[in-house]
């Protein structure tokens, strides 16, 4: 099991004060190791790369290692497959452009209404650039999981492109990435998934999934402010990247525009070892396997974590949880909440919550597509409580108390 006193003296934010912190889903704090990695860049390395002195190559080591790292991370074949970049919507803008090159007017591009506006509005732009029409995939409002008839109805008009969410950074439903990818590739589109919010909560396998491309950002999960973007090796090299014309000609340079921010860069590589130290194993373990069994230690107890709060709420009057509800579906879910009540609106419940010293978002977290199919938008959004694996059932506790209080 992990040991969460423990694992919460490595966060000097967590360590230092007695907020609770249900805000990961907006993005994750961060343990010593990885502030450490980035002071050492900026200290000991800060060059740019490619010149025969000492920082220089050690900043190109310390990209080849970063590279090393977040490929054993999505389990990629290869560190070429990997690009960072400014965060994960810049990474899908950038890559959009070149997709749309190869559509033609009249083709068909498949989006989903449970997506961040991240995996939405740049395949939108690029659609209306290129003259290609739309479709979306519905969702069941009790579940907000995908409408299967919808879905293969959609897919039967043969989509070019079929681009969704992991998990959504709303109301923490999973999807199923592997099915969904093979129907798409059996439809003739390729598949590009948002692993925005899956990454702090599970362990990423590009290869066992199959996606062509998959994106997500390092400070969701104990990482700086970075994005990554994963694309199979066989078509990055039949795309035509918008890049300068000194820059690489080979993945991943080609796609990196730019001087990219090699201090984030540094510490995305130490957040990563950071979570497959949570292995328990010797540093000597293959860091795949070491993720492997972190992340089984994680989705254990994330799944504590989960269970307390969703008998805590069904306790609660005038308050619900906005999709699946009940222990039965905990596998298909990860520990956010989005919150919907008939007493107090959601914004005054993050305001009263944050008096408390408990910091929680509310509002459509770009989710905005999916709360305006579910009527939420004009009403002002949910309350969305989210955990990560340094949250504790005390935390649990405590927030069911002060909601049990402002609904009263
Ligand atoms: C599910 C999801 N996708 C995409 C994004 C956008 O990520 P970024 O901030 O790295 O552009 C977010 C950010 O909240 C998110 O939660």
């Amino acid at each position: 099991m992990l040991n969460i006193p423990k694992i919460v003296e490595n966060f000097p934010k967590l360590r230092q004060s007695s907020e609770i912190h249900a805000d990961a889903p907006g993005g994750t704090q961060v343990p010593e190791t990885v502030i450490n990695a980035i002071s050492h860049y900026l200290i000991h390395q800060n060059a740019n790369l490619g010149a025969p002195f000492r920082t220089s190559k050690e900043s190109d080591q310390t990209l080849l290692y970063a590279g090393n790292t977040v490929q054993a991370l999505l389990n990629a074949r290869k560190n070429s497959e990997i690009i960072f970049g400014n965060n994960m919507t810049s990474l899908t803008f950038h890559i959009s452009r070149s997709i749309g090159n190869t559509l033609q007017p009249g083709d068909r591009i498949l989006l989903s209404k449970l997506d961040h506006e991240a995996n939405i509005s740049p395949w939108q732009l690029m659609a209306k650039d290129k003259k290609c029409e739309v479709d979306f995939v519905e969702i069941d409002s009790e579940t907000c999981t995908f409408n299967k008839t919808d879905l293969e109805q959609k897919l039967s008009k043969k989509p070019k492109l079929f681009a969704f969410t992991a998990c959504s950074n709303a109301t923490g439903t999973l999807n199923d990435i592997k099915n969904l990818t093979k129907m798409a590739h059996h439809a003739g589109a390729i598949v590009y998934v948002d692993a925005v919010h899956y990454a702090p909560h599970k362990l990423i396998d590009v290869i066992e999934w199959d996606c062509d491309f998959l994106a997500c950002s390092a400070y969701k999960f104990f990482g700086p402010h970075v994005g990554i973007l994963y694309g199979k090796e066989s078509i990055l090299n039949n795309l035509q990247p918008y890049k300068v014309r000194p820059a690489a000609d080979s993945n991943p340079g080609k796609w990196m525009t730019g001087t990219q921010n090699h201090e984030g860069i540094a510490g995305t590589a130490a957040a990563i070892d950071y979570l497959a130290s949570l292995s328990g194993a010797s540093s000597s373990t293959i860091k795949r396997t070491a993720l492997e069994a972190a992340f089984n230690r994680i989705e254990a107890y994330e799944k504590t974590l989960a269970t307390s709060f969703l008998q805590g709420i069904k306790k609660l009057n005038g308050i619900e949880i906005v999709g699946l509800k009940d222990l039965t579906t905990i596998n298909q879910r990860v520990p956010t909440f989005s919150l919907t009540s008939n007493k107090v609106s959601a914004v005054d419940m993050a305001k009263q919550l944050a008096l408390k010293g408990i910091f929680a978002y509310s509002g459509n977290f770009y989710a905005k597509t999916l709360m305006e199919t579910l009527g939420y938008e004009a009403k002002g959004g949910v309350l969305r409580i989210g955990f990560v694996h340094y949250n504790d059932l005390a935390q649990v506790e405590v927030i069911l108390n002060e909601l049990k209080m402002l609904l009263k």
